[in-house]
């Protein structure tokens, strides 16, 4: 089929917010079907993705194929009005493939072979997976690609959830095919590797590994090469896939990305261009500080990563998990404030892991739509009421988040700046991303989450937290922004590296080191990462952590000075007017409070209008040409009142003036013309 990247995505876009979850009748009797889909009509439930892990079902036997269940559920929730989202089956090989075929089972660094019988245990540069992978997509394709319930193919699932990085001989060939692509001659890998440290010199393709357990650290470049190949090779196998299904069909084709705190292993950058649909799986991670913002992060994300279009969260749970230390049950309301809040940053239609809860298996204290105590209890009650809510949504589907302020996010660079050997343990990517995140979220703007590169013309502040690992072109990308009146905030760590992890530096000391010199009017002359028990002051009061640093300005202005810890004396925080912008820079890790009135102060600074929120209060926009949705999402204890005016759509009540939002509660308004004009 000949139809393009635009045609099947337009095909897509829902006219109204969907509710969806995985289903996996492959562990139910027929009978428990059809109460299932009953249910599901219940609930509202219009998306249904299935065969998710069916290979073992469908192809009992090598080249034996058994399409009978699959048939009938196809047909019933066809019967019910119910779409389908199905799944190739390729996630994880049967047992007869990996008799068949140990060699596509993955290997660890030490070079240990991992054993069948958990999921996902096969190579991604397997030629013997992907032929027999291929194999049943074909057959999948073949029966299914005219089925009217067909909405969408789900390739594989999480791609690299567990498998991302294998480091068997197959993979060290793949490994050097893919840098012989890259740099074509050793001479050059070598260059860009810095091989002359250690002795490391290599000569001969074929004396090139993988990154492999060896007795000291292994060379940083050659690591960031192994990510990037491993990405790469992974999205190389969604691509087989995705050309078999769009060979034979015109549905739109995705996979689920994993836009999370725990897995980093994909550059979905590189991937989202490739989706018809953009689709995320996101659980709330208890591990973290503040689990909530990182779901807003999340969200935001997905967001950049499908280019303000609307998305799919494709798996969410509907209370605990079974993958955590401690697997917390949601609190009543609080499954539908994480939904709308995903609603809230661009998601149209809403999925959960999974329908019924299973009773065997791994998972089987994972939560569900329908769990085990069935039909009388809180979580299916407020399934049906998420369904009834997301039904009073419906006119908001299609519409686009309003953010003016951009944050930088690079999985590269999340790779680099935690390998080995760095200054600090303690410096976390991810944690000074959501440091800078959560300073936004606290002076109450919303944030478009970016790539490096990213065109920036249409922010006014845009947020470059710890961007360890940077290109020229982003460098360049960043500078113009401020140069054409935009106000940049840039935090330490930020621009050390260029992309073959090589030191930002002139060895002839005619300029000084990092990327932004100029921009930021600094230059930084050495590091004083801190012990965890240390604490500084700056001399406006604020109070910081983890790192400092000694700041040379050149053309900036001293913001505040380190009052304590290494460098006492010395600028923390300081902006350089350049251009006609600003571009302020940040040497430490400021503390929550420090860093929001940092914030502050960049977003007055841009122009950028604040909300005045109660914590744990956000205010997201959606809007089309002609109408605009505000959501009010009280994460707090307290009911608080929000002012506007407008039609409330969950409740619907005319707002005049002030809405209440309950403790816990969500509101979502449709703002009357004037107050669309206004706010
Ligand atoms: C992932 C997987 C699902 C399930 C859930 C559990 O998102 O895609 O199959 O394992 O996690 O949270």
């Amino acid at each position: 089929m000949t139809t393009s990247r635009a045609d099947r995505a337009a095909s897509w876009s829902p006219d109204s917010v969907v509710l969806g979850c995985d289903y996996n009748p492959e562990q139910w009797s027929e009978s428990v079907w059809h109460q299932d889909v009953a249910l599901m009509r219940e609930a509202g439930v219009s998306l249904v993705a299935i065969n998710i892990f069916g290979w073992a079902e469908i192809e009992p036997r090598q080249g034996e194929y058994n399409f009978d269940r699959l048939d009938t559920i196809m047909d019933l929730l066809h019967s019910a009005g119910i779409r389908v989202n199905l799944g190739t089956g390729t996630s994880s090989p049967p047992a007869w493939l990996t008799t068949l075929h140990p060699e596509i089972l993955p290997t660890a660094a030490d070079g240990t072979r991992r054993w069948p019988g958990g999921r996902q245990a096969w190579c991604p540069s397997s030629p013997e997976f992907r032929s027999a992978a291929l194999g049943l997509v074909a057959k999948v394709a073949e029966r299914y690609s005219s089925h009217p319930a067909l909405a969408l193919w789900h390739v594989s699932n999480e791609l690299g959830c567990h498998n991302a990085h294998c480091y068997c001989d197959t993979s060290a060939a793949a490994f050097r095919e893919w840098l012989r692509a890259r740099y074509t001659t050793v001479d050059a890998l070598n260059q860009a590797w810095g091989t002359a440290f250690w002795s490391q010199r290599y000569s001969e393709w074929n004396q090139i590994l993988p990154p492999r357990a060896t007795l000291s650290s292994t060379n940083p470049a050659q690591r960031i090469d192994f990510s990037r190949f491993s990405s790469d090779e992974l999205l190389d196998y969604y691509r087989g896939e995705a050309a078999l299904l769009r060979s034979v069909s015109s549905i739109p084709v995705t996979t689920n990305f994993m836009v999370t705190a725990h897995i980093r292993s994909q550059n979905y950058w590189q991937w989202a261009s490739e989706m018809d649909v953009i689709a995320n799986d996101h659980y709330l991670d208890h591990r973290l500080s503040h689990p909530v913002s990182e779901l807003s992060f999340a969200a935001d994300l997905t967001r950049g990563l499908a280019q303000g279009a609307p998305w799919v969260l494709m798996e969410q749970a509907s209370s605990a998990v079974s993958w955590q230390p401690h697997n917390l049950a949601k609190q009543p309301g609080e499954m539908l404030r994480n939904t709308l809040t995903h609603v809230a940053r661009g998601a149209d239609t809403v999925c959960f892991f999974q329908w019924r809860a299973s009773r065997h298996g791994a998972e089987k204290f994972h939560s569900a739509l329908l769990p085990h105590a069935g039909t009388d209890t809180s979580v299916w009650r407020e399934t049906l009421d998420l369904g009834a809510k997301l039904h009073a949504l419906e006119s908001l589907a299609g519409t686009r988040v309003e953010a003016s302020v951009a944050l930088i996010f690079s999985w590269e660079s999340w790779w680099a700046a935690e390998g080995d050997s760095q200054p600090s343990t303690d410096v976390k990517y991810l944690e000074q991303v959501h440091a800078a995140y959560d300073a936004l979220r606290a002076n109450g703007v919303t944030v478009d989450v970016v790539a490096p590169g990213a065109a920036l013309n249409d922010y006014q502040l845009v947020v470059v937290p710890s961007l360890y690992l940077v290109d020229d072109d982003s460098i360049d990308v960043i500078t113009e922004f401020v140069e054409a009146g935009g106000v940049a905030v840039v935090t330490f760590f930020s621009g050390i590296v260029d992309e073959t992890d090589g030191i930002r530096c002139d060895p002839t000391g005619e300029t000084p080191p990092g990327a932004f010199p100029a921009l930021l009017g600094v230059w930084t002359e050495q590091f004083f990462p801190l012990m965890p028990e240390t604490q500084l002051v700056l001399s406006d009061g604020g109070h910081a952590t983890t790192w400092a640093e000694h700041v040379r300005p050149t053309t900036a202005d001293v913001v505040a000075e380190f009052a304590s810890g290494p460098v006492p004396g010395g600028p923390a925080i300081t902006r350089n007017r350049f251009g006609s912008g600003a571009a302020w820079y940040v040497a430490t890790a400021l503390d929550e409070p420090s860093f929001a009135d940092l914030m502050g102060r960049a977003l007055d600074e841009a122009g950028v209008e604040q909300l005045e929120l109660r914590a744990g209060v956000e205010v997201v926009t959606r809007s089309n040409d002609s109408e605009r949705f505000r959501f009010v999402i009280n994460h707090s204890a307290h009911d608080i009142s929000f002012p506007v005016d407008g039609e409330e759509l969950l409740t619907d009540t005319t707002i005049a003036g002030s809405v209440t939002v309950p403790a816990g509660g969500v509101r979502v308004i449709r703002l009357s013309v004037e107050e669309g004009a206004t706010r």
